[in-house]
């Protein structure tokens, strides 16, 4: 079809936050996200992914149909929704929902006040989801607030304080939270230990909040309802700088148009297309939309099925479906039910709400979790084209097995029938995914059978998976073969030998889950074929007898609940109610980061003359760089520059240690990702374009070293090399009874922070000053590097931070060599350059936490004693040292973890490979060689045969005792921690109880574990654990506090504000926090090692008693005033109201060459204890419970204190159990989103999760006797690691399989698998065949 006849919708419109927005220009590549936060200047919407997979970017839409006069409100990921396909609807964001300046809306207070943010970053996309649920339910079931959540991430809070929030909405809330007396009805209150203290519950006061009203929304916009309504649908067109957009009304002209433009696609919730311009370079320079064609959005019932629209979206699939079940006989309902069971956990919500039926279908992805399901059950398919309407079998488009010549091009897909299941006929569909929320499957599955009536013969059987070939693909020989067999063993082991023949995978699947996924295929058959006996027994008892009793329980899936927990801290009942310390003060932005308001450094509005800079990495991991050739790049639209090695005025190598830390590659690169050049251009799209026209020439160089295995073959370390010893190791091998040896690979882990890696320099223009706006851990650090780049004294860089969007250590020396690339652009360009990082390179670029080998030799007696170890630790460090030295220095000092090891050596190496390279993460190697550690812990107890927790009771430290480095310690807490942890979670009770759970279920079976903590807490020397703070008093009596700490979700200003509240002894609300900047706190240390709060702490306490000393003669003289008189007084007396403030640090040294030293300060102690129940078949877990007990000394905040354990805690199951990267063989990193590298959802925390502080405990050395936290709680998170460990050890001694077996991190599903080994995986042959030689 020609575009003649169609009206070009010069204008788009749409409404945002209850204003009318007419866009002239409307860009179809423009998405609502970019649009909202540079357009429209509405920053509260953040960027976290561009993918779908965050939901940092939800946003709620709300739509009109004219015809059943309904409004729909739906959440959507801004970032894949094209602006042109807003035509008519109205946009919802944070700001919409409230802020400071109007009112603040229930969902937005309950957040804060709950505790529901630490970095906030994520904070607004939550909002928006519980926001738009409660639009549509103001009193949800707490089940629908947890499938809302579903696409929600969130890296620092674990989810729990979100959770609680969201409670107090759901009507089956467990929990009351609402008693008069502002404290829930789980509370209880006991005195303990002396009468100083009392042990508190409840972090928060439900009396406080407003309620919900649903009167006070805003309502739909009357004129959009009036357009809907009297305007005749016409056909829209938006024509782009590079893409033209055709909305046709018609299905006669969207044939014409597919006629005439078969290639162009139809994009309806753009989650297929949109990813696949956006990442995988595909580009179409016409999109067709056909969302508004009725016959595109039917919902039919017939007598023999249902028959529902392409366009509709998967959401309002998933209510026709559940509409027909409860209305139907069940018999009729098997495939709807089936198609329900994939459509509960497709995607997140905001995907749902968006993907149509046909985006599904047509995509043909193999990891369609409903093309294997609708393909089984004999769906059929309206095409339509020029030439007329025909229905297809959907299986007949994968009947090919590559799924791509049964549609014609010019053919659209109309609807989809899907009909009703028959007597006699069976149908289940599965998966099996990373995640088991917003998640593409590994592997998902339908398969159907029918029986000859009245029997169990089969008459006709499909089998279809996804995931396992390049599209979904049909068992079809093997069905054909077992048509006229019996539903029995016989036939179940013929069907898996048959499946697992016709089924061939790619062994060079880019995962490299070729063999877990062979084993899921028959598994799953496997589960299929009980599931259908069971059924076959409840139709006829007499004839079938279903499965064992042992077998039913994995007939069912696990599911995500409304987790329940308690927090106990304890209240000083002596102390002032003035005194904000030790209580649980919201977080001070709190309120801010729910109404969006928080400002990020992509926040900050844009600078005249602004430039956007992309960079350009290198795509070999060891190579000399031939030539740069920028040519095609500079002629692109928008491009200013290319900012390169040679444009660097001074430094662009960076001697910390023998190695150089670089800016930009010059002659050769050493990973795939390290930086090469930089694109400045008007606009972050042409930035991005050019960057991709930038050609580089490469020869390729040796040896390319990616592994820690091939640097110990090459000897490539960095240096130096470390050691420790103590006792008389080789001697103790001696006179042991028994002597273990072993070996644990520890994968990397990316730090997902939310906001990505992001720096804006602004020239000043005079004096070659700087401000640099960066998201830092360490400013100090940033201004020099940035004033060493550009060759000028670091007085003329001002280095800016408000907070952060999360760091984890990730944002230390990268976030400094990104700036210096920042600032060289602005400093050539002589303009102000923003620099924000897609998710993709930032997670290419920055490196994360070091992947690990440990290599262990115990010895050890009968009754579980370990009398000496020798142990090598290797990290894999990448192309430059960064902190590798140090952190493998850790590994060596906090190895010992709990235990008293009198015979002890172990070294640790860096080695330097071609990976990007790796750096700070928080626990900084311990959580690493701690894992040895209890590795080791664990098979001493399975080779004594003595449990676990008696052998690490045996070896705990005891008394005051002296680590392996000399240094003193007093275990008395780690003890109580462990005993108080052990009685809280019922160990021993709930031992029993699991016992007898995995005698009564054998596909399914419980483990528990408890693991004891140690985590010492210091940075090695005074000089790095100095801190400073200037606070400044104002003639009305405010005070503004600044000090070097930076605010990167822990909450440091809020604590540094009740510090200041204490010494000054005035409300925190007279005193405010601004930023953090190199201009007010010269030379501070960086916020890390959980030490902001310890050393800042002092400083501020340092500045406002000299300012209280200065006051204290006008209190004195007039007592009964108050703060504004004697400040007011002061001032008029000339005294001074500003003052520094200084801690020199703690002292501490380390001597290597003796092994011995005094490196920390003092302890932290915790345990954890964790139950879980794993699925034998997939692999699949649910982590069921989790107790800990920390000491953290007194708690200055136990909210702000409670929240870091748990979100470190969540942190570490993702360390332990989910988070794995993938490189290539050529070092390129495969996952690079969040829909590659999983990171833990609502669906991954305890079902129950408990966490108290213990009481009474002191600690002289830091302020208010607090210890300072940030870090230990992940290590925790492999208790789930050792109670999984335990399930899979009862799996194979009832199956009689080998005691001793290694596991290695993360223990993922397919590992899991792996270690239970059945007559399925004995099937599956090849490379995991080797892999499995472990466990047989
Ligand atoms: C974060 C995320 C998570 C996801 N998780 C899952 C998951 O767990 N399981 C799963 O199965 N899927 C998942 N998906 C995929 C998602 O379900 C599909 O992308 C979606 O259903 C496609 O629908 P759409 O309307 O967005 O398609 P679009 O992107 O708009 O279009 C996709 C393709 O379909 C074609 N098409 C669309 N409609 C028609 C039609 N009527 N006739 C002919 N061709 C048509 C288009 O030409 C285009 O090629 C996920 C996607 C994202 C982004
Ligand atoms: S930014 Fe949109 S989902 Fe992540
Ligand atoms: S608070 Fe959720 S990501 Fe930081």
């Amino acid at each position: 079809m020609s575009l003649q006849g169609a009206v070009g919708a010069e204008e788009l419109i749409f409404y945002v936050n209850g204003r009318k927005v007419v866009e002239k220009n409307a860009d179809p590549e423009q998405m609502l996200l970019f649009y909202l936060r540079k357009r429209l200047r509405l920053t509260g919407t953040k960027y976290g992914c561009g993918g779908g997979g965050c939901g940092a970017c939800t946003v709620m839409i709300s739509t009109y149909e004219p015809a059943s006069k309904k409004i729909r409100h739906y959440s959507a990921n801004a970032c894949l929704l094209p602006i042109c396909s807003l035509y008519g609807m109205a946009v919802t964001t944070v700001e919409g929902v409230g802020s400071t300046r109007t009112r603040i809306h229930p969902v937005q207070e309950r957040l804060a006040k709950c505790h529901g943010s630490q970095c906030g970053f994520c904070t607004p996309g939550m909002v928006m989801s519980i926001y738009t649920l409660l639009r549509n339910h103001p009193e949800p079931t707490s089940e629908q607030m947890t499938a809302a959540l579903a696409g929600n991430l969130c890296r620092c809070t674990g989810y729990r304080p979100i959770l609680d929030a969201c409670k107090t909405f759901c009507k089956d809330s467990v929990c009351c939270q609402s008693k008069a007396n502002g404290r829930c009805c789980l509370d209880q209150e006991e005195d303990l230990f002396d009468r100083e203290e009392k042990e508190s519950v409840g972090l928060f006061s439900p009396d406080e909040f407003q309620p919900l009203d649903p009167t006070q929304e805003f309502i739909f916009p009357p004129e959009l309802m009036r357009m809907a309504e009297n305007q005749p649908k016409r056909t829209l067109v938006f024509h782009g700088e590079r893409i033209m957009w055709i909305s046709p009304v018609s299905l006669d002209e969207l044939q014409d148009l597919k006629a005439a433009h078969p290639d162009a696609p139809l994009v309806v919730g753009n989650t297929g297309v949109g990813p696949d311009m956006k990442f995988r370079g595909v580009f179409h320079p016409i999109v067709i939309a056909p969302a508004r064609i009725p016959d595109l959005n039917v919902v039919e019932r017939m007598s023999d099925g249902l028959t529902i629209g392409a366009a509709c979206s998967l959401s309002l699939m998933k209510d026709v479906l559940r509409n027909a079940v409860s209305e139907l006989p069940e018999e009729k309902t098997k495939i709807f039910c089936a198609v329900l069971q994939q459509l509960r956990t497709l995607g997140g919500e905001q995907i749902r709400n968006v993907a149509s039926l046909g985006g599904n279908i047509i995509s043909r992805k193999s990891t369609s979790d409903l093309n294997p399901i609708l393909a089984a059950g004999n769906c059929m398919l309206n095409l339509a084209s020029q030439g007329g309407k025909r229905w297809i079998p959907l299986s007949d488009i994968f009947a090919d097995g590559v799924g791509n010549n049964t549609i014609m091009p010019e053919e659209v897909l109309v609807s989809v029938r899907i009909p009703h299941s028959r007597k006699g006929e069976y149908i289940s569909a599965f998966r099996q995914a990373p995640r088991r929320e917003n998640a593409l499957p590994i592997i998902s599955a339908g398969m159907r059978v029918l029986f000859e009536e009245g029997t169990d013969k089969i008459k006709d059987l499909s089998i279809f998976y996804g995931g396992a070939a390049s599209t979904t693909i049909c068992a079809k020989q093997t069905c054909q073969t077992l048509i006229g067999r019996y539903w029995n063993e016989q036939m179940l082991d013929e069907a898996s030998r048959l499946i697992l023949n016709e089924i061939v995978l790619p062994d060079s699947a880019w995962d490299g889950k070729a063999e877990y996924k062979k084993t899921l295929i028959v598994s799953l058959f496997y589960k299929f074929f009980l599931e259908v006996l069971q059924s076959l027994k409840t139709m006829d008892p007499c004839h079938y007898p279903g499965i064992p009793m042992e077998y039913e329980s994995i007939l069912e899936d696990f599911q995500t609940k409304m987790p329940q927990s308690i927090q106990i801290y304890q209240a000083k009942l002596s102390q002032s109610p003035q005194d904000p310390v030790g209580r649980p003060i919201m977080h001070q932005s709190g309120i801010k980061h729910a109404t969006g308001e928080a400002v990020y450094i992509d926040d900050i509005p844009s600078v005249d003359g602004e430039l956007f800079l992309a960079v350009v990495t290198s795509s070999r991991a060891h190579a000399k760089i031939v030539s740069v050739d920028t040519s095609e790049a500079l002629k692109e639209p928008g491009v200013f520059d290319v900012i390169t090695a040679n444009d660097v005025p001074a430094t662009n190598e960076f001697h910390y240690s023998d190695d150089p830390e670089i800016i930009f590659a010059r002659n050769k690169v050493i990973c795939v990702g390290q930086i090469v050049c930089a694109v400045a251009a008007d606009s972050y799209a042409h930035a991005k374009q050019a960057a991709a026209k930038v050609r580089i020439e490469y020869e390729a160089l040796e040896p390319v070293i990616l592994t820690i295995e091939d640097a110990i073959k090459h000897n490539s370390f960095f240096e130096p090399k470390r050691k420790l010893e103590h006792g008389n190791v080789d001697k103790a091998f001696e006179t042991v009874d028994h002597i273990l040896e072993g070996e644990i690979h520890i994968g990397g882990q990316e730090h997902f922070y939310m906001e990505t890696q992001s720096v804006l320099a602004i020239p000043k223009g005079e004096d070659k000053e700087m401000d640099v706006y960066v998201s830092t851990q360490h400013p100090a650090f940033i201004q020099e590097m940035v004033a060493a780049s550009l060759g000028v004294p670091a007085n003329r860089i001002m280095c800016h931070v408000k907070r952060v969007g999360g760091a984890f250590g990730g944002k230390l020396l990268k976030a400094g060599l990104l700036a210096s690339v920042a600032s060289v652009a602005a400093n050539k360009t002589n303009r102000a350059v923003r620099l924000i990082l897609s998710r993709g390179d930032d997670m290419l670029i920055t490196g994360g936490r070091h992947p690990f080998i440990g290599k262990y030799k115990v010895g050890f007696m009968k009754d579980g004693r370990i009398r000496t170890v020798d142990a090598k630790y290797y990290i894999n460090g990448g192309c430059t040292p960064d902190e590798s030295v140090l952190v493998a220095e850790v590994c060596l000092l906090k190895m010992d973890n709990a235990y008293k090891i009198p015979n002890l050596r172990c070294w640790a190496y860096a080695c330097k490979t071609n990976l990007p390279s790796n750096t700070a993460f928080r626990g900084f190697g311990f959580p690493q060689s701690g894992l040895v550690t209890e590795t080791w812990i664990t098979e001493v107890a399975e080779k004594t045969g003595l449990s676990p927790e008696k052998v690490r009771e045996i070896n705990m430290y005891k008394e005051d005792e002296q680590t392996h480095f000399k240094q003193k310690l007093d275990p008395q807490n780690l003890i109580r921690c462990w005993n108080e942890c052990m009685e809280k979670s019922a160990y021993y009770s709930r031992k029993t109880a699991i016992e007898e759970f995995n005698k009564q279920n054998y596909w399914k079976k419980k483990g528990i574990a408890i693991v004891p903590m140690k985590f010492p807490f210091g940075l090695g020397s005074r000089y790095l654990s100095q801190a400073a703070a200037l606070v400044h008093i104002y003639t009305d009596g405010s005070v503004l506090l600044t000090h070097g700490g930076i605010e990167l979700g822990q909450g440091i200003h809020t604590k540094m504000i009740q510090v200041a509240s204490r010494e000054l002894n005035i409300p925190m609300s007279y005193i405010h926090f601004c930023e953090t900047s190199t201009t007010t706190v010269p030379n501070a240390c960086a916020s890390v090692g959980s030490a902001g709060t310890d050393v800042n702490g002092m400083a501020v306490k340092d500045a406002c008693q000299t300012l209280l000393k200065r006051l204290q003669p006008i209190i004195n003289k007039n007592p009964k005033g108050n703060w504004k008189d004697w400040i007011k007084e002061a001032f008029e007396q000339s005294v001074s109201l500003s003052a520094t403030g200084y801690f020199r640090g703690y002292d501490a040294n380390m001597d290597w060459e003796k092994g011995e030293g005094q490196p920390f300060t003092y302890f932290l102690y915790g345990t954890a204890c964790s139950e879980v129940e794993i699925n034998c078949l997939t692999g699949d877990h649910k982590n069921l419970r989790t107790d800990i007990v920390m000491d953290i000394g007194c708690s200055i905040n136990p909210a702000v204190d409670i929240g870091q354990i748990e979100g470190a805690f969540v942190q570490g199951i993702g360390l332990y159990t989910m988070e794995e990267l993938k490189y290539s063989p050529e070092g390129v990193l495969c996952t690079r989103g969040p829909d590659q590298y999983k990171i833990p959802a609502v669906c991954d925390i305890p079902e129950q999760f408990n966490v108290s502080l213990l009481s009474s405990s002191q600690n002289p050395y830091a302020i208010y006797s607090s210890k300072g936290l940030g870090e230990a709680g992940l290590f925790l998170g492999c208790s789930v690691f050792f109670a999984l460990r335990d399930a899979i050890t009862c799996v194979r001694n009832e199956r009689g399989l080998k005691k001793t077996f290694a596991l290695n991190s993360p223990l993922t599903a397919e590992q899991i698998r792996a270690a239970c080994i059945d007559d399925f995986t004995k099937m599956v042959i090849g490379r995991w065949g080797n892999f499995l030689f472990n466990y047989l």
